[in-house]
């Protein structure tokens, strides 16, 4: 496979020709905020926008999990400009988001908790006027819990279930501030066509999607 090399902060990586430079990033340990990204997904969806970086000669920040890697490319991961885009992305996230972790099951895996540290933002975040869903939670399956409120609409458990599975359980429904993951005609995910499999709660990187007891307990 052909490679190309690039720099990111400062450090000389190689990648394979065709990669985002989200991957490329990670790969080499250099860590780039991301909620939405899955490296088996062909086509990003690139919603959670908190994934920012500088490249040199382009005049905006662009998404690196959009963003293919070109020979030479100079990355800069900790732009002032591509910081801001991030915060700013993380703290409306956050504002109508439950932000719980002392009862949150997924407290100390949670990726909003280190995506928060990362960028200095605190998760009580005062910018932004708290608006929340307040939504039921769904304790109908058998396997996982779902608490639509902990949902961050990154899209991850739509699509593992739907193109990595085959199962298609789980999809987007309304718009706006209405969004959210729910099942065909908003039946309990206990009643859907789901079988338990986990994968859904595995990809999440929130506290939206929890086992009811840890695989392997
Ligand atoms: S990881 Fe790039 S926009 Fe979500």
């Amino acid at each position: 496979m052909k490679t190309v090399s690039l720099t990111i902060n400062g450090k000389e990586v190689t990648a394979s020709k065709g990669e985002k430079v989200l991957w490329a990033a990670l790969d080499n340990g250099i860590y780039i905020p991301n909620l939405c990204a899955l490296s088996d997904a062909l086509h990003p969806a690139a919603s959670c926008r908190l994934c920012w970086v500088e490249v040199e000669g382009k005049k905006q920040p662009v998404t690196a999990c959009t963003e293919t890697v070109e020979q030479g490319m100079v990355v800069n991961t900790r732009g002032p400009r591509a910081l801001r885009l991030a915060r700013t992305a993380l703290e409306l996230l956050l504002a109508s988001n439950v932000v719980d972790c002392a009862h949150c099951l997924a407290s100390g895996s949670c990726e909003l908790q280190k995506i928060a540290a990362y960028l200095s933002v605190k998760l009580k975040t005062k910018r932004f006027r708290k608006i929340l869903r307040n939504l039921p939670v769904d304790v109908s399956n058998p396997v996982f819990i779902y608490d639509p409120n902990k949902c961050v609409l990154c899209g991850r458990c739509v699509w593992v279930c739907r193109e990595r599975l085959g199962t298609g359980a789980l999809g987007f429904a309304h718009r706006g501030f209405d969004r959210r993951v729910t099942t065909f005609g908003d039946e309990p995910i206990g009643e859907a066509r789901c079988g338990g499999c986990g994968e859904c709660v595995i990809a999440c990187p929130t506290g939206a999607l929890t086992f009811k007891d840890k695989p392997g307990s």
